[in-house]
C-alpha cells in the first residue's frame, strides 16, 4: 500500500481499513506516560515561557547553558512509566520552542550539537524499548525559533519552506527511531489541513511506517481524538486519548515544592483510568521534568501506588473494552464492561457486606472480587441484584478502590431504574430512558 498521492477520501478509506489491526496494542494498552523535557524545563515556568515572557530568541537560546540532563534520566522515566502500569510513554522530540532534543540536520539547534551533546529521544527510546514499552514522540508543528515560522501565515515562500523544515523533522523521527505513534500538536500559523499539506505530510509518514498510529492534531482525524485537560470519551466510534497535565497548572516543569497540592493523588488518577476504560479510550498522564530530567517527586509516590493497583486489578482496565452504557448503578462505583462482565471500581466500599445495583434485566452468573480469595454471593429480583458477603475490610487498603467484577449470562442490558419502581410494578420499561 502507498498512501503518498492519494486522494483525501481514498486516503483515510486507507487507513481506516488498517486501524483494527495497527491499534489492538495501543487500545489494549489504556495507559501511557507524557514527558514535556525542554528549555522551557530550565525555567520552570510552563512550557510556554518562551511566548508568555515574549523571549527574544538570542535571549531563550541561552537556556541551553543550564539544560543538563541527569545520564539516566530517560531510564527513570520508562522505569516510573512501567511501575506505574502505564504501557508507552510519549516525549516531547522538540516543542513550540523550537529545540531537537534529537541531532537532528534539519534543525542544528538540537541538544547534541548544543549544550548537553546528547540525543534524548535516543536514550528514550532504547529506555522504553528496554522495559517493553510502546513508544511515542511528540512533535510540535508550531515553532517559535524557525525564521519562517511566523511568516508562513501571509507569505508563501516561508510557507513552503517551512512546510519542508516540518516534513524533514518528521522524516527523521520516524526513520531514525521506528516509533509507533506521532504525537503531533498546534498546526499554526496555518489554520486548515491543506495550509499544512497535511495529507502529503502523513501520507509520507505512513508509507515510511504504516503501522504507525497518529493522533488529529495536524487538521486532519487520522487515527485518534486528544481531549485534553479532560477525561471525556469522543465520538461513538472514534478512539481518543485524554491528555492530562499532573497539576492541572503546566506540561512543563513547575516548582514541585509548590504544585503539591495540585497533584493528583493515586485515587483521582484511577478516577480518570475509569473514564477512559469507561469510554474505552486512553489516558495519556504528563509528568514535567525539571532541567536534569529527573521524575518529579509528586509524581512519583501515586503512580507507584496506581502501578500496585493495576497489578491487582488491571483486569478492569487492560484489554479491549466496550464503551459502557452502564452509569450511576450502585451509586459508590465507577464502571467499566467488557463483554458480560461489568467491573464496579468502589469509590466507597460498602462495608456492611451487600451492595444493590439496580437497572438490569439480565440475569447474573456470578460475581468476583479482584484480587481476592473472597468469594461474593448475590441475589437478583425484577428490581436489583444485590451483592452479599462481601468483606466488611476493603480488599484495596493501599488505595481503597475495590473492584468487583459481575459476570451476566450475556451483554448485561441496562436502562437506568426508574425513582418509582412501584410505579412500573418492578418492570423497568424497555424503551424507558
Ligand atoms: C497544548 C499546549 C502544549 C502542550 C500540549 C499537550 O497544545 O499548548 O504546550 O504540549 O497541549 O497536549
Amino acid at each position: 500500500m502507498t498512501y503518498t498521492g492519494l486522494d483525501r477520501k481514498s486516503y483515510e478509506e486507507a487507513v481506516a481499513a488498517t486501524r483494527d489491526r495497527r491499534m489492538q496494542w495501543w487500545r489494549e494498552a489504556r495507559f501511557g506516560l507524557f514527558i514535556h523535557y525542554g528549555l522551557y524545563s530550565v525555567l520552570g515556568r510552563h512550557e510556554w515561557a518562551m511566548a508568555v515572557g515574549n523571549y527574544p530568541v538570542e535571549l531563550y537560546e541561552q537556556l541551553v547553558d543550564g539544560f543538563r540532563p541527569a545520564p539516566d534520566c530517560a531510564k527513570r522515566w520508562a522505569e516510573l512509566a512501567r511501575k506505574a502500569g502505564m504501557k508507552y510513554a510519549v516525549l516531547t522530540s522538540r516543542h513550540h520552542e523550537g529545540f531537537s532534543l534529537w541531532d537532528s540536520e534539519a534543525n542544528p539547534w538540537n541538544s547534541v550539537r548544543c549544550g548537553p551533546g546528547r540525543d534524548i529521544v535516543g536514550e528514550f527510546v532504547a529506555a522504553c524499548r528496554a522495559e517493553g514499552l510502546g513508544v511515542g514522540l511528540y512533535s510540535s508543528l508550531m515553532d517559535w525559533h524557525h525564521p519562517d515560522a511566523g511568516r508562513a501565515a501571509y507569505d508563501r515562500e516561508a510557507r513552503l519552506r517551512f512546510q519542508d523544515y516540518i516534513r524533514a523533522l518528521n522524516r527523521e523521527l520516524v526513520t531514525q527511531y521506528g516509533i509507533d505513534v506521532l504525537w503531533y500538536d498546534v498546526a499554526q500559523p496555518m489554520e486548515h489541513w491543506e495550509g499544512w499539506d497535511s495529507l502529503s505530510l502523513n501520507q509520507m509518514v505512513r508509507d515510511l511506517k504504516p503501522d504507525i498510529i497518529l493522533n488529529n492534531r495536524s487538521r486532519l482525524d487520522e487515527d485518534f481524538g486528544t481531549p485534553e485537560e479532560r477525561v471525556t470519551a469522543e465520538a461513538a466510534g472514534r478512539d481518543w486519548e485524554a491528555c492530562m497535565t499532573f497539576n492541572g497548572l503546566s506540561w512543563g516543569y513547575l516548582d514541585v515544592a509548590q504544585t503539591a497540592n495540585y497533584a493528583y493523588n493515586g485515587q483521582g488518577i484511577l478516577r480518570m483510568l475509569n473514564t477512559a476504560a469507561h469510554g474505552a479510550g486512553n489516558l495519556l498522564l504528563n509528568i514535567g521534568p525539571p532541567a536534569d530530567g529527573s521524575v518529579p517527586q509528586d509524581a512519583l509516590a501515586p503512580l507507584e501506588a496506581v502501578g500496585r493497583w493495576l497489578a491487582r486489578h488491571g483486569e478492569a482496565a487492560y484489554g479491549l473494552v466496550d464503551r459502557c452504557d452502564v452509569r450511576r448503578c450502585s451509586g459508590i462505583a465507577g464502571t467499566s464492561r467488557r463483554g458480560r462482565t461489568l467491573y464496579l471500581w468502589c469509590w466507597v466500599w460498602p462495608d456492611d457486606g451487600t451492595l444493590r445495583i439496580g437497572g438490569f434485566r439480565t440475569a447474573v452468573r456470578g460475581v468476583r472480587l479482584l484480587g481476592s480469595d473472597v468469594k461474593p454471593g448475590f441475589e437478583q429480583d425484577q428490581y436489583a441484584i444485590t451483592i452479599t458477603d462481601l468483606p466488611s475490610e476493603n480488599p484495596d487498603p493501599e488505595l481503597g478502590v475495590g473492584v468487583i467484577a459481575v459476570e451476566f449470562e450475556e451483554e448485561p442490558a441496562y436502562i437506568f431504574a426508574s425513582r418509582y419502581p412501584q410505579l412500573h410494578g418492578g418492570q423497568v420499561y424497555p424503551d424507558w430512558r
